[in-house]
Formats: structure tokens, C-alpha cells, sequence
């Protein structure tokens, strides 16, 4: 979709389809000859409540109604869901110049939460099908405002560009996105990106047991697909703030290894990598957006299967920092991978770190699909994540750490063990398994076992949602200042 901004009322653009927002209590701002949207709305076929719609031609052109409900509560979470609405009748309706006429008084974040909504909308993963369910989708869409709207315009539109590529990352099935396909994926966006503040590092399964990282290897050996460690560096124009690392899992399919999972819903583990392509696509739009930061990605690329191969439960291995693990579990895979993958940042300089993982189900029986679970060595790095997250709508919600927690992972024969036999507050012991690895960096654990698929918000209801995209942006920007 080509999208734009311009100050030209919305009938002089040459859209076809223009979305006109009406708030409680108020009128038509800018009506057609005759009065028609007005008229409309005082007959009742078209209604201020929150996404109700109603569609008029004139002159030509199709005008979609969308009700915007109270003023006060539209928040830009509302504004993408409006957005969203009107994109799925606009669809409908054949449009291919979509023009959002904003309704005034909106600030910038509201008009880059419409496009936003509109662009994550418009999203569809239909490369496997012979015949799609619908063809076309909307070209353009033009965002029409009194005052200049193009930085916002621009920036709500890479974003929300950069969400859909995690989706596409987390929609391809496993057998079409292997380890190597990541890192292969990952060579293509630094080219399309080009220029010498983003370069990249790929190490293969020899490398990665060359440094000692014996708990990400633990994990690896069971595959016949070959691990890799992906390791992004972006160095912006003029950065002068700490180095943030953002580290990702990347379980490209989790079988649970020889503890293997059931059946019903394995096929659900190739969201497993979520964590990874988020990060990936993410530094991705703080390159194109070339943002004054230094950010240093880690993503441990790997499947987690049994075979002959494949780690015992029992087993035990030592981790990059020395700390030895009791795999007593091999579907607790995702706390190994990230293991290494945080020394490995911590040892590069890392002075902030944010980690994305599909670390546990307990998170979903906990927050559901809507709030990730923040987890934080650090009160006032916990703080500016919860801010990034709030002004993104990438919903967290802290959870604590405890000596009584980091307990329950004290090892029989080694350090620690990878799992605990009763399940009490899986995902806090999880989060404490890490924190044995940050060392004494400020460091937040997002677990997005609930977030990352499926969420059934209007603008990404099934498959991959990119959860976690805006929100590294937003932190990124803050951190820059
Ligand atoms: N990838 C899973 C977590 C998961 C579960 C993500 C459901 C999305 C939906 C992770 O590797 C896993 O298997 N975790 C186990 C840990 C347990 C064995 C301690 C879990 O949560 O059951
Ligand atoms: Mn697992
Ligand atoms: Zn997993």
C-alpha cells in the first residue's frame, strides 16, 4: 500500500473511498453539496457510537461514515480499531484510493495510529493459496489533514510496515522458515537497508559450541536444521545514549524435544520464533528510521525436536557464564537459547538489554492475549518500558521477581534446573532463570507466549500479530532522546 499525507481537501485527491469520523455530540465538519452526510446522521442510518458505519456516494465517489464514539475516550488504540473498520468496508466496497479525511483536533499519534490501523489491517498471508478469498486490497491510502500530517504519516507507516513483516516471519510455516532462513532473512533487510550503521554477524552450530554456549547447543543438537546465532549491530547518525540490546527467541518450531508436547495445537510452534522476528524487524525500522541509538540484536535461531541426537532429560550442561543447567525438561528450550544469547549481549557491551521470548504458557492463563508479562532486574529500566509500552498500546503488565522465586530453580546436581517439578509460577521462575544470566546490566524479560499470535483485535485478529514492533520503536526513540 503507498501511503501519504497532504493538506488538499480529501474529494481533491482523486480517492474513491473517503472515511469521514463523527465523535459524540458532534456534526459533519466538512460536508457534500446538499448536506447528504449530515442528513445521514439525523436520520440514524449513520451513528456516532464507536465503529458504526454508513456508506453514501456523491459526485462519483463513495463516503464511508465511521461513528468515533466519545471524544474524550478515543484513544489511539480506538483510532486503529476505527481505522480498522473502515478498511474491512472499504475492502469490500472494491476501493483502491482510500482517503481518511482526520477529524480535527486530532493530535499526532491519533493520525498515526489510523494509518496504522489501516496498514496492519490490510495485512493478508495468502502466499499458499491458489485462490484467495479476496483478491486486490486497497492501493493507496492518503491521509488528508488542515495542518501538515507527513512525519507522522511516515513514521505510523514504517511501523506498522515493519509489524507486518514480523507477521509474514511468523506466518511462514517451520518447513519454509528453518534457522537459516532467519539469518537469511535477516542478510536481505541489511542489503535493502544498505549503508555501513547496520551490519550483521551469523554464526553456525560450531561457532556457537566454540563459545562455550553450551545451553543454546543443548537445544540445537536435536535438529537436523543447523542453529544460528544472528547478531545485528545498528550504530545510528550521532547516537549518544547506552547500548541496547534486544535479544530474541527464535524456536522456529518447538516440538518440546524428548519431553515432547501433545498433539493437539503443536502446530501453534512455529509462533516460537516470534520473539526473533520481532527483534529483527524492529531494528530493521529503527535503521530505516535512523534513529540517533546504538542497538546491539541477539537471536538465537534454533528448532527444538527429539531424536537420536536430541538432549536427555537429566542431562546436564554449562552455560556461556560457567552457571551449569539440569535440563530435567527439554520443552523449558527457550530459557536455554536465551541463556547464551544474554551473555553474549552482556559480554558485547550491552547496557540496557530488552528480551522477546514465547517463553511460557502460564503467561497466556495468566494475561491472556493482551498484556505481555514484564519481568526487570531494574525499577527505572521496568519504568521506561512500561512508558514505551503505553505510548505504543504494546500492552505490558510487571510481574515480580523474588528470592523465594529464584529458590525454586536451585539445581540437585548442577546450578540450576531448566524446570521446576510442580508448575507454581512458571513464568516468575522463568523470568529468574534469565536473570542468572544479565549479570548486573539493566535488563527486562517480555514474555509474549500470549501476545505474539492470535490475538482477535481488529486490525490482527489470527496468525502472527508483530506484537512488540511499535513498542522496541517507541523505546528506541525515547531512548534517543
Ligand atoms: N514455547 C513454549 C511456551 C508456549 C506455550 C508458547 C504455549 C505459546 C503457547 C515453551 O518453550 C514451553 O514449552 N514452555 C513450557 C515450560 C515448562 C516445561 C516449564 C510451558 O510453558 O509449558
Ligand atoms: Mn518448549
Ligand atoms: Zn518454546
Amino acid at each position: 500500500m503507498q501511503i501519504e499525507a497532504t493538506t488538499q481537501g480529501p474529494a481533491q485527491t482523486g480517492a474513491d473511498t473517503i472515511a469521514v469520523g463523527v465523535f459524540d455530540g458532534e456534526d459533519i465538519a466538512h460536508d457534500v453539496e446538499g448536506g447528504l452526510l449530515q442528513k445521514l446522521l439525523d436520520r440514524g442510518e449513520a451513528r456516532r457510537a464507536f465503529r458504526r458505519l454508513a456508506v453514501v456516494h456523491h459526485d462519483d465517489r463513495r463516503y464511508v461514515i465511521v461513528g468515533l464514539g466519545d471524544r474524550a475516550g478515543f484513544d489511539t488504540e480506538r483510532a486503529r480499531v476505527a481505522a480498522a473498520t473502515v478498511h474491512g468496508r472499504a475492502r469490500e466496497l472494491s476501493t483502491s484510493t482510500l482517503c481518511w479525511e482526520v477529524p480535527h483536533h486530532l493530535d499526532d499519534a491519533h493520525v498515526g495510529a489510523l494509518v496504522e490501523g489501516t496498514v496492519l489491517a490490510a495485512y493478508r498471508f495468502d502466499r499458499y493459496r491458489n485462490h484467495p478469498d479476496d483478491d486486490g486490497g486497497i492501493e493507496r491510502l492518503i491521509v488528508s489533514a488542515h495542518h501538515p500530517v507527513d512525519g507522522p504519516v511516515a513514521w505510523a507507516a514504517a511501523l506498522a510496515t515493519a509489524q507486518n513483516r514480523a507477521r509474514d516471519l511468523q506466518n511462514t510455516p517451520a518447513n519454509e522458515l528453518t534457522p537459516s532462513d532467519l539469518a537469511h532473512r535477516a542478510h536481505e533487510l541489511v542489503a535493502e537497508i544498505g549503508g555501513d550503521h547496520l551490519t550483521l554477524e551469523v554464526r553456525g552450530e560450531e561457532e556457537i559450541a566454540a563459545l562455550g554456549m553450551g545451553a543454546f547447543a543443548a537445544v540445537a543438537r536435536g535438529s537436523h536444521e543447523e542453529a544460528r546465532l544472528i547478531e545485528l549491530r545498528y550504530d545510528g547518525p550521532d547516537a549518544t545514549g547506552p547500548l541496547l540490546a534486544l535479544v530474541g527467541k527464535a524456536v522456529t518450531f518447538d516440538t518440546g524435544g524428548i519431553s515432547i508436547k501433545p498433539a493437539l495445537r503443536m502446530a501453534e510452534m512455529k509462533f516460537d520464533m516470534s520473539g526473533g522476528a520481532v527483534v529483527l524487524e524492529a531494528i530493521g525500522a529503527i535503521a530505516r528510521l535512523r534513529l540517533p541509538v546504538r542497538v546491539l540484536g541477539v537471536i538465537g535461531a534454533t528448532e527444538n525436536m527429539p531424536s537420536g541426537h536430541a538432549t536427555r532429560p537429566g542431562d546436564i550442561v554449562r552455560a556461556s557464564n560457567g552457571t551449569t543447567i539440569e535440563i530435567n525438561n527439554t520443552d523449558a528450550e527457550g530459557r536455554l537459547v536465551l541463556a547464551d544469547c544474554l551473555v553474549h549481549a552482556v559480554n558485547h557491551g550491552a547496557e540496557r538489554i530488552v528480551d522477546l521470548a514465547t517463553l511460557t504458557g502460564a503467561i497466556v492463563t495468566t494475561f491472556g492475549t493482551s498484556h505481555a508479562g514484564l519481568f526487570s532486574n531494574d525499577d527505572a529500566w521496568a519504568a521506561q518500558v512500561q512508558a514505551a509500552a503505553a505510548a505504543s498500546d504494546d500492552l505490558v503488565w510487571r510481574l515480580p521477581l523474588h528470592a523465594d522465586y529464584a529458590d525454586a530453580i536451585k539445581g540437585r546436581y548442577g546450578d540450576i534446573v531448566n524446570s521446576t517439578e510442580n508448575r507454581k509460577a512458571a513464568s516468575i521462575t522463568a523470568a529468574e532463570f534469565l536473570k542468572r544470566f544479565v549479570s548486573d546490566v539493566p535488563w527486562a524479560h517480555l514474555d509474549i507466549a500470549g501476545t505474539a499470535n492470535d490475538t482477535g483485535r481488529p486490525y490482527a485478529p489470527t496468525g502472527g500479530s508483530g506484537y512488540g514492533v511499535r513498542l522496541l520503536v517507541e523505546l528506541a526513540k525515547r531512548l534517543a532522546g
